[in-house]
């Protein structure tokens, strides 16, 4: 299981040193949550300290998109060369353009599913995709509680993954922790997102090794 902290939950104020510290604490990827007050009721963080993040950070970026203009964010951050852009579906007229256009700057695209979507409604973008991040929350937030439905969700897109294009990987993000890393493992779940859980441990590093099963 690869483990991505969200910065989200770390403290700004200090942030050249909460990126080091999960770098060097063994995460696999570095989560980057990127909220527009449009797509979801919250602000965060803009190419500015993007950039300085990607500075700091010495493993890949995963940045994930909450915005309502996609395409106006991937050429922001594209320069920045994260490992992954993700962009929800329930926001993109054209996804299949977009997926394209990420991977023509050498990017890996993935889909972000909110808890009410259908992996179905995907189907038939999944040999385009490297990863498919299901939401266990509903975005815009750190710290809220993990919504069990993604666990059976996670199992029916693995059957379709299977079935288009079995190299592509499945992320959640949201309310994960070490109580429900074990259901996640058994769904065959890749990636796990984890922002207050990381940030909220006194050690870090035994915190994303305790996810990492
Ligand atoms: C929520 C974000 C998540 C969030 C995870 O909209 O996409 O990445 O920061 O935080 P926790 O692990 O605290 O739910
Ligand atoms: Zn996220």
């Amino acid at each position: 299981m690869q483990v991505a902290p969200s910065i989200l939950s770390a403290d700004f104020g200090i942030l050249n040193d909460e990126i080091k510290a999960i770098c060097e604490g063994g995460c696999d990827l570095v989560h980057v949550d990127v909220m527009d007050g449009h797509f979801v009721p919250n602000l965060t963080i803009g190419p500015v300290v993007v950039n300085a993040v990607a500075k700091i950070a010495t493993k890949p970026l995963d940045i994930h998109l909450m915005v309502e203009n996609n395409t106006f964010f991937v050429d922001l951050f594209a320069p920045l060369k994260p490992k992954y852009i993700s962009f929800h579906i329930e926001e993109e007229k054209h996804p299949h353009r977009l997926i394209q256009k990420i991977r023509d700057y050498g990017i890996k695209p993935a889909i972000v599913l909110n808890p009410h979507s259908r992996p179905e409604d995907i189907e038939y973008l999944l040999e385009d995709l490297d990863m498919v991040l299901l939401m266990s929350v509903n975005p815009g937030f750190g710290g809220q509680k993990f919504i069990e439905s993604v666990v059976p969700k996670a199992k029916k897109l693995k059957e379709l993954i299977n079935k288009h294009n079995p190299t592509c990987l499945i992320e959640v993000d949201g309310g994960v922790n070490d109580k429900n890393i074990g259901e996640l493992k058994v769904a065959e779940v890749d990636v796990v997102v984890a922002g207050s859980y990381v940030y909220g441990a006194d050690d870090y590093g035994q915190a994303i090794k305790s996810l990492q099963i």
